[in-house]
């Protein structure tokens, strides 16, 4: 097989360790390190953990191997892929359905993104040098109440991420997630240790690790399962996408396995640096979509040298939510290329000034405006109504679809030979065959059925 894709201007990974680093730092965003803790928190602590490290394992890493080999086989957008397949069918409107979730995604995704690199700018001039737990979460509603600064944070962070998916995949994206990520872990697990020898530290990882089967609800599955979505990117062909600019050569499996592994590890790291201090500090684990931002300075400001590792930490967070940003605009940005021909230049400006228009309610949701502070109906916030419905509802749909679609329309047979190029050995193809097309598809389709029917969405 050629290395060469489809058309030369679709681009294509520098190298197995670019493609690797470049999924991985997809995946790992504010999905591991600001959502992850904040639902552990919501929903009663080791049990979600449990139930979401199942979710990750058998339904999220056989869907990403699912996508990976549907990018890669077709070398086209979501919605070339899947009418690539199946050319004249409805499928496409699946591909469809991803694009529009990453619009979605993206749009609250770069508020949270611009408060991180507020939190940044606040760290390095030393404006958190003494802040003290009792008054965190009166900083960060003060924070993120300056509606100008959300709006304009929010800009400045989509301007950065469309300048860089203008740049090309390959040039841009593999070379920030090369050097960035592994310095972004080793800060974490110093953190992690920090954090776990404080005092109180125990309450919380009895909290984070001891499951109490008794705070199961309902919500944990839906929410674990959609969190599983969330933070491997997939249900909305971002690794259909980053598939499609892979070489034949390189082993899918592999790679999938390991992105799986990564992007674990830094969500249950995470969750090491929270929930220890969090305990210590007395706050509530409950406290929602501020969680981090309020358990985080308090926490660098007991640190040696503090201010220096805090404003690290908060930069390299909001780098590695740009490498996710990237991935969210760069499925819409292909599809405008593949589908409508257009110029990269103009599918990633009109993608990007949407997207900011439809984020601007999401900055607004926290602030003083208050105009969208709730929905009818729905007791939450616009921001985390978005949240809701694109990061995890329509994931969690996409990605039933597509383990439907590979499973019984394109068929494992066929997505397995994609695989299996080049004499890559697909030892677990009995079990991954088994996993896409029974296991993905009836839990998923259970969670979501059971949902409605009981009009628990939140
Ligand atoms: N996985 C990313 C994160 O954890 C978010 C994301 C979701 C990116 C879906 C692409 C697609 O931050």
């Amino acid at each position: 097989m050629p290395d060469a894709p489809a058309s030369p201007a679709r681009g294509v990974w520098g190298s197995r360790v670019g493609f690797v680093l470049a999924a991985a730092g997809s995946a790992i965003g504010l999905g591991n390190i600001w959502r992850f803790p904040y639902v552990v928190g919501e929903n009663g602590g080791a049990v979600f953990v449990l139930i979401y490290l199942g979710f990750v394992f058998l339904i999220g890493a056989p869907v990403m191997l699912g996508e990976l080999a549907l990018g890669r086989r077709t070398e086209r957008n979501p919605v070339g892929a899947f009418a690539a397949v199946a050319p004249g069918t409805l499928w496409r409107f699946v591909g469809l359905l991803g694009v529009i979730t990453g619009v979605g995604i993206l749009s609250f995704y770069g508020v949270i993104a611009g408060w991180t690199f507020g939190y940044f700018l606040k760290t390095v001039s030393g404006g958190f040098n003494t802040i003290i737990a009792q008054e965190s979460a009166a900083v960060f509603d003060d924070f993120v109440s300056n509606w100008m600064l959300s709006t304009g944070l929010l800009a400045a962070f989509l301007v950065l991420t469309a300048l860089i998916v203008w740049r090309g995949v390959s040039r841009g994206i593999e070379l920030m997630s090369k050097i960035l990520m592994p310095m972004l872990f080793f800060l974490l697990a110093v953190l992690a240790f920090r954090s776990v020898t404080l005092s109180g530290a125990r309450e919380g990882l009895e909290f984070y690790l001891a499951p109490d089967f008794s705070k199961l609800r309902a919500q944990t599955f839906p929410t674990a399962l959609g969190q599983a979505f969330f933070s491997l990117s997939l249900g909305m062909g971002a690794m259909i996408t980053y598939g499609s600019y892979i070489r034949k050569r390189e082993d899918l499996v592999a790679s999938a396995g390991i992105v799986c592994l990564f992007d674990t590890m830094i969500a249950l790291l995470a969750g090491l640096i929270i929930f220890p201090a969090l305990f210590h500090a007395g706050l509530d684990p409950a406290s929602g979509v501020g969680l981090v931002f309020q358990v985080l300075p308090p926490l660098f400001a007991t640190l040696p040298g503090g201010q220096l590792f805090g404003s690290a930490f908060f930069l390299l967070l909001t780098i590695a939510a740009l490498t996710s940003t990237i991935s969210l605009l760069e499925v819409p940005v292909s599809y405008l290329i593949d589908e409508w021909k257009w110029s990269r230049g103009k599918a990633v400006l009109v993608t990007t000034l949407g997207t900011a228009l439809l984020g601007v309610p999401s900055a607004l949701a926290f602030g003083a405006v208050g105009l969208f502070s709730s929905v009818p109906g729905a007791n939450v916030d616009f921001l985390t109504l978005m949240n809701i419905v694109f990061g995890n509802y329509s994931l969690s749909v996409g990605s039933l679809l597509l383990a439907v679609f590979i499973g019984y329309r394109w068929g494992v047979a066929g997505a397995a030979k994609e695989i299996e190029l080049e004499g890559v050995a697909f030892g677990l193809r009995p079990v991954w065959a088994f996993l896409i097309r029974f296991l993905c598809p009836v839990a998923v389709a259970v969670i979501i059925v059971y949902i409605v029917l009981t009009g628990n969405y939140f």
